[in-house]
């Protein structure tokens, strides 16, 4: 399947990423499906659990598309998650409630690293590929879907841990104790994740993004050995193959933000920007060399109305007139918020960025 197939209603979301011109300000939401739905808590219950969710390509299909029966949004997002890659690699995933995500059997021993499997995503993760063929014909070409994947260092870290760490202490420790074990970790994880993203592109999805969610929590210093040098392998992985090398590439390095030029060098189309700082700022450092997805606070959508349309458009008129901006959340969408202030947020970007659009512009 091709970018521009010609069935393409809305093509808003993938022009800003090219950094052309739009009538409006494309929005989608981190976590648009998700348990601030009924329809999506009611799937999940039907579903009996979080993987079986992700693993069943009709009710993956139906939960990517039920924030876009509500919501005037300009992209969707394959309903999966970044910890597919390391459970069909043998660690043996499992959500338990109210705690997250946990690892049967982490990695704590160099040696830990030989029983790991190297799956082909056209076999082990099957489940993913087939959920975006299917979401693909089902959207019908109403908004481009984006597939993903989270970046080696981020995935090395759950992997380590054995689920989510305040600290990092124990995949620190092993990164600086280990240092060989711990580059092979990521050398691998970042063929792997290179390999699913390509997938993902040859089964239809339109744009490619890759969550550093936890690039965040190293220092500038260690950040170009441990995530850097790894994201880099796998945007040059995704530009030698000929369907992903076609697709605009995003990188959400949550919280890197120490050196947005070496972000923009990895060669992605844009970057995801948390609500840590100005996207005026990111846009000055970048030369306008990347488009820029991003930043309002999350915690902004638990404000009143009138308060969180202030807000909105304060995002919007710190970015500034002229392309290459796409709205979203500096993170995810929390559980308990309100739908309705989705319609409030989306109604502002698109009515907002068009009066600012249309604003003569200074020579
Ligand atoms: O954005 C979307 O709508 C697409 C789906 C998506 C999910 N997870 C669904 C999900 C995406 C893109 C992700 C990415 C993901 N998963 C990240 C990177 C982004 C980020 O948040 O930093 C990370 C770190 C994960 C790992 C993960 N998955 C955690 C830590 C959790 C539990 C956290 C929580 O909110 O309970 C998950 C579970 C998860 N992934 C849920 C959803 C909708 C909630 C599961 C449920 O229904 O109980």
């Amino acid at each position: 399947m091709s970018l521009q197939a010609p069935a393409l209603k809305n093509d808003r979301f993938l022009r800003a990423l090219r950094r052309q011109p739009v009538d409006a300000t494309p929005v989608w939401i981190m976590r648009q499906a998700g348990r601030y739905l009924p329809e999506y808590r009611a799937t999940r219950q039907r579903a009996g659990s979080f993987m079986a969710l992700c693993q069943t390509p009709e009710l993956a299909c139906e939960v990517t598309l039920q924030p876009l029966a509500r919501f005037d949004l300009d992209a969707s997002i394959l309903f999966s998650d970044i910890l597919t890659i390391p459970d069909a690699m043998g660690l043996g995933l499992d959500f338990v409630e109210g705690e997250g995500p946990q690892f049967a059997r982490p990695i704590r021993d160099p040696a830990d690293l030989k029983r790991l499997k190297r799956p082909d995503p056209e076999v082990e993760l099957r489940y993913v590929m087939d959920a975006v063929r299917l979401i693909r014909r089902e959207l019908g070409g109403r908004v481009p879907l984006i597939g993903f994947a989270g970046a080696p260092w981020t995935l090395y870290c759950y992997m380590v841990e054995g689920g989510g760490s305040p600290h990092l202490k124990l995949a620190k420790q092993f990164a600086w104790d280990q240092p060989a074990a711990a580059q092979q970790l990521l050398g691998m994880l970042a063929e792997l994740v290179a390999d699913y993203l390509i997938a993902q592109a040859h089964a239809g999805a339109q744009t490619l993004m890759v969550f550093d969610s936890h690039a965040g929590a190293l220092s500038p210093l260690a950040f170009g050995e441990l995530a850097q040098k790894h994201l880099k392998t796998v945007l040059d992985r995704l530009k030698a193959d000929p369907v992903a090398a076609q697709l605009p590439h995003i990188v959400f390095a949550r919280g890197a933000n120490h050196d947005f030029g070496a972000l923009a060098d990895l060669g992605a189309d844009a970057l995801g920007i948390d609500w840590g700082v100005r996207l005026s700022a990111v846009r000055a450092l970048t030369g306008g060399r990347v488009a820029l997805q991003g930043n309002l606070d999350p915690e902004s959508l638990y404000t009143r109305p009138e308060v969180l349309r202030g807000m909105v458009m304060e995002v919007l008129e710190d970015y500034g007139p002229g392309p290459g901006h796409i709205f979203n959340l500096g993170h995810g969408i929390r559980p308990d918020v309100n739908p309705e202030q989705l319609n409030v947020l989306i109604d502002t970007v698109h009515r907002h960025s068009a009066a600012i659009n249309a604003r003569p512009t200074l020579a």
